[in-house]
């Protein structure tokens, strides 16, 4: 192998996530089946004891891409030279909380590690919050990272992309792989607006094939945007491999660029399109290249889709003031 390695953290590694996801980035499916990765593991005390078990698991797998695992609970050790920073680790909803109850309890974690990443990763560096609140979470670690550009902080909401076309293959019939520009707009929340207007299915128009504005309104909206809620629901835990998932989409995206005719939805730091707030970490259509990724221009946005995108950068302009007079950015 000559390639140089890719560090690689990953925040919560003893979670649910952490235990879906680590085995994918170790087997190649987060960079590439030919890019060697070296594994970080960062949790709190109570968690070492687990992330040591998955790692014995890791080397038992022995694949030939992971050249070391190592596990540590300082911030400053685990960030030390990061190329990917995968934050997963925080405290996950359970039945009957609000996302808007975690802000506090969460917002002390992305801090220091904003921080850490600030003063140890590499100049490099590629940021994915999964961490509910993950949007904001992004933007507090983003706000204590001041030399690392903004760019670099991104939060999920793939796995809100992911579920949108599959809802919407299912309603048409089409396969997943027919449909092309989907977008999630705003906050990885219940009020984000999964937007298929600019959609395509097999190069059709998607809102003309659906032709139904009561089932988007009262039956595809919902349903993706509360998945998360009822996923909770039946499970009694958020869900975990479908997240893993989508962080492994979300990274892999990013580095190895968008299909040509196509684009993703990640959340990130608004320049101001489309009249969202200029630093607001929101979701948006986005084409990516060479590891850098930029917004889709020039869309138009109708009025059905307006009062929805503006309801969620509402949200999102909230959480940002709520963790302002908080002190956390
Ligand atoms: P989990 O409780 O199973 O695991 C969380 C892990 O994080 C635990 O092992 C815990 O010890 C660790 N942790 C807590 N604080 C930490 C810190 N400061 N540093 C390092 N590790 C820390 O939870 P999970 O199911 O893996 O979910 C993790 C997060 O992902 C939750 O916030 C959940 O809501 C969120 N989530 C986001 C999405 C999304 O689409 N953005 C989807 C699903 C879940
Ligand atoms: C999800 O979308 O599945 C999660 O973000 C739900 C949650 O709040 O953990």
């Amino acid at each position: 192998m000559t390639r140089t390695p890719v560090n690689v953290t990953v925040t919560g590694a003893a979670g649910q996530i952490g235990y879906a996801l680590l085995f994918r980035i170790a087997s190649g499916h987060l960079l590439g089946a030919d890019v060697p990765v070296r594994l970080r593991l960062l949790e709190i005390p109570q968690g070492l004891k687990a992330a040591e078990g998955t790692a014995m698991e890791l080397d038992d797998c022995a694949f030939p891409l992971l050249q070391g695992i190592e596990i540590t609970d300082d911030p400053n050790v685990g960030f030390d030279g990061a190329n990917v920073a995968l934050l997963v680790g925080a405290r996950p909803r359970t039945k009957g909380m609000e996302r808007g109850d975690l802000l506090e309890a969460n917002g002390g974690i992305f801090k220091p590690q904003g921080k850490a990443i600030n003063d140890h990763a590499a100049d490099d560096i590629k940021v994915l919050v999964v961490g509910n609140p993950a949007n904001t979470n992004a933007l507090i670690a983003q706000a204590a990272a001041p030399d690392v550009p903004a760019e670099r902080f991104t939060a999920m909401t793939r796995l809100d992309h992911n579920r949108a076309l599959s809802q919407l293959a299912k309603k048409t019939g089409a396969q997943v792989s027919d449909i092309k520009k989907l977008t999630i707009w705003g906050n990885h929340s219940a009020t984000q607006y999964p937007d298929i207007f600019h959609a395509e299915i097999a190069g059709k128009n998607a809102a003309e094939v659906v032709g139904d504005e009561q089932w988007l309104a009262d039956d595809f909206i919902p349903t993706v945007a509360k998945r998360g809620a009822a996923i909770i629901e039946a499970r009694g835990a958020s869900s975990a491999a479908s997240a893993a998932n989508a962080a492994i989409d979300h990274v892999h995206t990013w580095v190895n660029g968008t299909a040509e005719g196509n684009w993703t939805s990640m959340g990130i730091p608004s320049d101001g399109s489309y009249g969202v707030p200029e630093g607001l970490i929101s979701s948006f259509p986005v084409t990516t290249k060479n590891g850098t990724y930029e917004i889709v221009q020039g869309l138009d946005i109708n009025e059905f889709s307006r009062a929805r995108i503006d309801a969620s950068v509402q949200e999102l302009a909230e959480e940002r003031d709520a963790v302002r007079a908080l002190g956390l950015i």
